[in-house]
C-alpha cells in the first residue's frame, strides 16, 4: 500500500517528501496555479534535492498527441534533467485520455487515468492500460454521493475479474477519509498535507506522552 503527499507547496513537501512512509508525490495543474509554480523543470529541479529517487505524478492532458508526447518527455528526458524521478503522467478521463494510455502502456509508460467516478470509467480505464485509476473522494462526496462505496464498488471489480491497475484514493479531505480507504483495501492514497498532520494526532497519545514526560527521572 502506499501513501503519497497530494502537493505542490514546496515547504509542505520539504517537510514530508522524505518521509519514509511518504511513497512519492501526486501533484495537479490548480495546486501548480495555487503554488505559482512557473514550469516542471523548475519544480522537478527542486524535488531532485528532496526526494530524488521517489514516484512523482504530473499532469499530461490535451489531444492523444499532445498527452502522448508529454508522456514520453517525461520518460524520456524527464524536466529538471538527471533527476532519477520515477514520473506518472496523470491523464483525465475521456475518450483521448483512454486512447492515449492505451498507446502509453503499450511502451512500458506509466499512467494514473484521474477524474474516474464510477465501476465502468474504472475499468475502461483499466482495460485501457493504466497504471492506476483514480476516484476523487472528497468531490464525489460533495456532489452529495458516497466515496466509500464507490472505492469498494471499483475494489470488488477488480478483485472480481483479477484487474492489476492500482487504485489510488485522492481529494481526502480528511482523517476518516484515510481510513475508510484502507479499510477497503485500495492500493493507494494520496494525502494532503493538512491531513497527514491530523493522522498523527490522537488525544491520548498527548495526554500519555506528558504524563510520562513530567514522571520522567534521570538516566544515571
Ligand atoms: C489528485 O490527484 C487530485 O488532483 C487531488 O487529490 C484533488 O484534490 P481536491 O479535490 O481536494 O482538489
Amino acid at each position: 500500500m502506499k501513501l503519497f503527499l497530494d502537493s505542490a507547496n514546496i515547504k509542505e513537501i520539504e517537510e514530508l517528501g522524505s518521509s519514509e512512509y511518504v511513497y512519492g508525490l501526486t501533484t495537479n495543474p490548480t495546486f501548480f496555479y495555487e503554488e505559482g509554480v512557473k514550469s516542471t523543470e523548475e519544480f522537478l529541479s527542486i524535488l531532485k534535492d528532496i526526494m530524488p529517487d521517489k514516484e512523482i505524478q504530473l499532469e499530461a492532458m490535451g489531444s492523444v498527441d499532445e498527452i502522448l508526447k508529454i508522456a514520453r518527455d517525461y520518460v524520456d528526458s524527464p524536466p529538471g534533467t538527471s533527476c532519477e524521478h520515477n514520473i506518472v503522467s496523470k491523464v483525465p478521463f475521456n475518450e483521448e485520455g483512454l486512447e492515449a494510455v492505451s498507446i502509453l502502456s503499450k511502451e512500458s509508460i506509466k499512467t494514473n487515468v484521474h477524474l474516474v467516478y464510477s465501476v465502468n470509467q474504472a475499468v475502461l480505464a483499466a482495460r485501457s492500460g493504466a497504471t492506476y485509476v483514480c476516484p476523487l473522494m472528497g468531490r464525489f462526496d460533495d456532489s452529495g454521493q458516497n466515496s466509500s462505496e464507490l472505492l469498494g464498488d471499483i475494489k470488488t471489480t477488480f478483485d472480481n475479474y483479477n484487474i492489476e491497475t492500482e487504485i489510488l484514493a485522492a481529494s481526502v479531505r480528511h482523517p476518516d477519509h484515510v481510513k475508510q480507504a484502507l479499510l477497503l483495501g485500495v492500493d493507494a492514497i494520496t494525502i494532503p498535507y493538512k491531513v497527514f498532520k491530523l493522522m498523527m494526532d490522537h488525544p491520548l497519545t498527548e495526554r500519555g506522552t506528558r504524563a510520562f514526560e513530567n514522571h520522567t527521572v534521570g538516566q544515571k
